[in-house]
């Protein structure tokens, strides 16, 4: 047992997406969250620079004692995962792409036609196709970058025509051309507009990686031992940049969920 918290990083808002789903599972974990909100987007930067974020935040979870770390962006776990871990070798750190990919190859079989959306640094990397294929090298993957979404997300910009168009200039000639019938949210911000492309594409499956990535916190917490009992809820939320869009983003997201949050503090606390 061990009731130390968890942290979580993001480039902004879109890992609370993850804590929704952790606290479904795993309620009395406890949680550090830093969302580097001064500095989002992360998805059309250099990957020396996203490694350079990472790497701080990483260390100002570390100095907080935190027993994991969550890298609950597919922007810097298609950067930087392997290097995060070598760094600190005492705490396990969990990337979310692996979990999603091995979901993918499980419940996917080779008549689906699978799409990949996400920042452009995820696509480019192609780290959903790597790993996919190595578990099941027969399945159809495309895959396109939506640069647009995360700052029109960052903004509030969700229940809105401009975002519905957004998502169809990327999304309409691409899932008709390729007959796209499994769409895979490949950036933590896009659960955030779920309703929209379920509302623009009634009928395609969606896998939502948030999702999966609480299955492999909950393995890698259980195999070593290291799962809360009993916890406060004694949750703290950092951003770089305490907009209030994002402090109204948490009270949405957590608004939905069955369990009581207590905000402790949120303090601006790295160097922009
Ligand atoms: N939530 C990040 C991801 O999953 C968004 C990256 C960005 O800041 O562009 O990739």
């Amino acid at each position: 047992m061990d009731n130390r918290p968890i942290g979580f990083f993001d480039s902004g808002l879109g890992g609370l997406t993850c804590i929704s789903q952790l606290m479904k599972t795993l309620p009395d974990e406890r949680i550090i969250y830093f969302g580097d909100t001064a500095r989002t987007p992360y998805g059309s930067k250099a990957p020396s620079t996203i490694t350079a974020f990472s790497t701080q935040i990483a260390d100002f979870l570390i100095q907080r004692d935190v027993k994991m770390i969550v890298i609950a962006c597919n922007t810097v776990s298609a950067t930087c995962l392997d290097e995060l871990s070598a760094r600190y070798p005492d705490t396990p750190v969990i990337g979310i792409i692996k979990p999603a990919a091995e979901t993918i190859a499980e419940i996917c079989t080779k008549d689906n036609q699978i799409a990949i959306i996400g920042t452009k640094v995820t696509i480019k990397s192609q780290a959903y196709e790597k790993l996919i294929h190595a578990l099941s090298p027969s399945l159809s993957i495309h895959s396109v970058s939506c640069p647009t979404l995360v700052p029109l997300i960052e903004e509030g910009i969700i229940e809105n025509q401009i975002m519905d168009l957004s998502i169809r200039h990327y999304l309409d000639q691409f899932i008709s051309y390729h007959n796209i019938d499994t769409l895979v949210l490949g950036c933590t911000h896009y659960p955030l507009i779920r309703t929209n492309i379920e509302k623009l594409y009634p009928g395609i499956s969606i896998i939502n990686p948030s999702k999966e990535i609480v299955k492999s916190i909950k393995k890698e917490l259980t195999d070593r031992n290291l799962l809360a009992c009993g916890s406060t809820f004694d949750n703290t939320f950092y951003a770089s940049d305490l907009s209030e869009n994002f402090i109204n983003m948490i009270n949405r997201i957590f608004a939905l969920s069955e369990f009581r949050i207590a905000f402790k503090s949120f303090d601006l606390d790295v160097q922009k």
